[in-house]
């Protein structure tokens, strides 16, 4: 397996090296990625082929063309120490991670730093990143927690929802793996593994897991929403935002103050040193538990649209109130709607989850809250609230248990 590993990185240098990039020059960038990834699937599956070592009645090469042709694994005996190999490549942080049960033996993540000059992810560059990053990444996962591919129990992948062309490179990486050793393969919705992050195990260490049933605020860059959790795969959808997601209020408003991408972590650290009860923004009137961003982000524009009108430097002389009042309004409309969440259940297990997740006046605010409310509040490790594999690989494993296993014709899907 090394020794397909090892090819895998040369075909990969043959694609990405000086010849392989003048040989895409010339092309539409949509195109190139579509065609990278044809060739890099091409090639995995052919290699394989070569390679693997188990008997089929039909030639894989049939099973990888016709597309209605799924693929039956052995059945393996599941077990609670199953190891599972996650991936993860929805948006623009490439990762794998390797659990044994839920323990978790190492979690690797490669973010892209090449979307930073734009203000916001590019899709074909973040398709282009992961095509660069996913096998290193991947050799390093099972490296780190000394596992060799056949030993894997199944190779669980995000499916969706994310960006097409990069959702395209894990799942085709994961189908190459799968049939190169065998291992099944097990589709991983995204959000779902933001939620069961919280059952994540280190080694020695015994993170409080939230008691079914719970109440989960997913909060990241493209979903806003509010779950009732009421066993680890069954999540029940009870508020949504309608427009814009909490992550994207804060990338968007930190782009319109000039700061860098991804906006959220740079606002929390400003806000910090800054007051704020300073300025108010409009929150918005929405019904039930849904939420809304979009008009927050449109006022938010406008005032200082107004205000740079007065004073040019408004923005620089402001800065630290301005994302401080900002962080305190997001805050204040996340938590509002999880307080009607508890009125309308009775659950006072709560969790959060997702990149916002991260942010130190939501942690905070939501310990004062729940305390005050007599809730239990569970908050993800940092490492834990963006994106990471070591999520999808805890997802994997309890899809692996109700022996959830995808076929090898599946396909990525951007929207779930
Ligand atoms: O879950 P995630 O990594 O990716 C998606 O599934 O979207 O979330 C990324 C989002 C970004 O919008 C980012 O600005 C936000 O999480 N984020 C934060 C913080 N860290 C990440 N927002 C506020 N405060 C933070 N500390
Ligand atoms: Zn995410």
């Amino acid at each position: 397996m090394c020794c397909l590993i090892y090819q895998i990185l040369l075909h990969h240098r043959m694609l990405y090296g000086k010849k392989g990039h003048e040989r895409h020059q010339n092309q539409h960038p949509q195109h190139r990625t579509q065609y990278d990834c044809k060739l890099f699937y091409n090639f995995v599956a052919k290699l394989v082929c070569k390679t693997a070592t188990y008997k089929v009645s039909v030639s894989l090469e049939e099973k990888c063309l016709k597309p209605n042709n799924s693929f039956n694994f052995f059945k393996l005996p599941v077990t609670n120490n199953s190891i599972i190999l996650g991936i993860e490549s929805s948006c623009d942080d490439t990762s794998a991670a390797v659990i044994r049960g839920t323990e978790l033996l190492s979690n690797i993540i490669a973010n892209q730093s090449v979307h930073e000059a734009y203000g916001g992810v590019v899709p074909e560059l973040a398709s282009r990143a992961h095509q660069q990053n996913i096998i290193p990444v991947v050799h390093r996962a099972l490296t780190v927690a000394q596992v060799k591919p056949q030993e894997l129990s199944a190779i669980a992948f995000t499916r969706g929802p994310g960006l097409m062309g990069s959702l395209l490179v894990g799942v085709s990486f994961a189908k190459g793996l799968s049939l190169a050793t065998g291992v099944p393969l097990v589709e991983v919705n995204h959000l779902q593994g933001h939620v069961l992050s919280h059952f994540i195990d280190e080694p020695g260490k015994q993170l409080p897991h939230p008691k079914f049933p719970f109440l989960c605020l997913l909060a990241s860059g493209g979903h806003t929403q509010i779950l009732l959790v009421k066993a680890p795969l069954q999540h029940q959808l009870i508020g949504q935002t309608i427009d814009d997601a909490a992550g994207e209020a804060f990338d968007k408003c930190a782009k319109v103050m000039g700061l860098s991408y991804p906006g959220g972590p740079v606002i929390d650290k400003l806000a910090a040193r800054g007051n704020p009860d300073r300025f108010s923004f409009a929150k918005p009137q929405i019904l039930e538990l849904d939420y809304s961003f979009s008009g927050l982000k449109t006022s938010f524009l406008y005032f200082l649209r107004d205000e740079a009108a007065l004073n040019p430097s408004f923005i620089e002389e402001n800065k630290a109130d301005l994302c401080a009042s900002l962080q305190r309004t997001i805050v204040d409309i996340l938590i509002h709607k999880v307080d009607k969440a508890i009125k309308q259940t009775g659950v006072k297990e709560i969790a959060v989850a997702g990149g916002v997740s991260a942010n130190s006046g939501l942690r905070n605010e939501l310990k004062c809250w729940g305390k005050k409310r007599s809730c239990n509040v569970y908050l993800p490790e940092l490492r834990y609230t963006t994106d990471n594999a070591a999520m999808i690989a805890t997802a994997g494993h309890y899809l692996l248990q109700e022996g959830k296993t995808a076929p090898l014709d599946i396909a990525p899907l951007a929207r779930m």
